[in-house]
């Protein structure tokens, strides 16, 4: 957890329902997200965790509700904003799977997503990126499809950092990971967050998910359930015994 300056909003959804074709999965979902904070969505699966992400991208039909991005002091209407221009007013989006170009180089891919957004130029950002990420760099020819899951993982987060998003959705990045991965994975997450982004995920690895998070959310059946400071819902027995499992 970084030291979070304010408590203002940044990206708010509120009593978002909707789902697949006539199928509604999300019944009235609400989630506060604050400047420079993390917040985590944790629920059992097939809860609508994935289904949040994908209707705030456009991906899954919203029948009522709104999501909003207060970008400068303006509140932005995601939901009426295209997919392909949520990334230039600062929404990045990785998904859980399918998150790199495999027959695009790891240079390639970073370059796809540059976004002329906040006045820096391709090479600047993606030296910036180099810098954090040597291994990226090292590689930078290869074929994305030829990177381990983890290496992947970071393309993607990489990616997306590359249009210098306000806030960063992301679903479930530590899945598939060897543990080790997963500690870096997450130390990754706190070092991007301590570096000015915001950062909503949905994740399965709840306990660890929930240590770095500021704030978590837990939803079961399209419905929000429990929600609190991280630290407080993995010392919630009740929650831990329904939603979080055994350590
Ligand atoms: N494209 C789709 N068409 C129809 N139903 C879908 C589609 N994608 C997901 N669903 C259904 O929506 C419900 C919620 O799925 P979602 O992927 O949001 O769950 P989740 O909470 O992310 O679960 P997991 O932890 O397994 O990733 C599930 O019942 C799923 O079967
Ligand atoms: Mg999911």
């Amino acid at each position: 957890m970084s030291d979070k300056t304010s408590n203002k909003s940044l990206f708010t959804v509120s009593d978002l329902q909707g789902g697949y074709g006539d199928i509604q999965i999300l019944n009235g979902v609400s989630i506060n997200v604050p400047e420079k904070h993390i917040v985590t969505i944790v629920g059992p699966n097939g809860a609508g965790k994935s289904t949040i992400l994908k209707a705030i991208y456009g991906i899954a039909k919203v029948t009522s509700g709104s999501v909003t991005l207060n970008k400068d002091g303006v509140a932005v209407d995601v939901l009426a904003t295209k997919p392909h221009n949520l990334s230039k007013i600062g929404v990045g989006y990785v998904p859980q799977i399918e998150n790199v170009f495999p027959a695009l180089s790891i240079e390639e891919n970073l370059e796809v997503g540059y976004v002329n957004f906040a006045n820096r130029s391709l090479d600047e950002i993606r030296d910036d990126i180099y810098g954090r990420y040597p291994d990226l760099k090292k590689r930078h020819k290869d074929r994305a499809g030829t990177l381990s899951g983890g290496q992947r993982q970071m393309l993607a987060m990489a990616r997306a950092l590359m249009s210098s998003p306000s806030i960063l959705l992301l679903d479930e990045p530590s899945a598939g990971l060897a543990p080790a991965l997963v500690d870096q994975l997450f130390d990754e997450l706190v070092k991007i967050n301590q570096s000015g982004v915001t950062i909503l995920m949905v994740e399965q690895n709840a306990r660890r998910a929930l240590a770095i998070s500021d704030y978590g959310y837990v939803l079961d059946m399209g419905r929000n359930r429990h929600e609190g400071v991280g630290s407080a819902l993995v010392d919630d027995p009740e929650i831990v015994g329904i939603y979080l499992g055994k350590k």
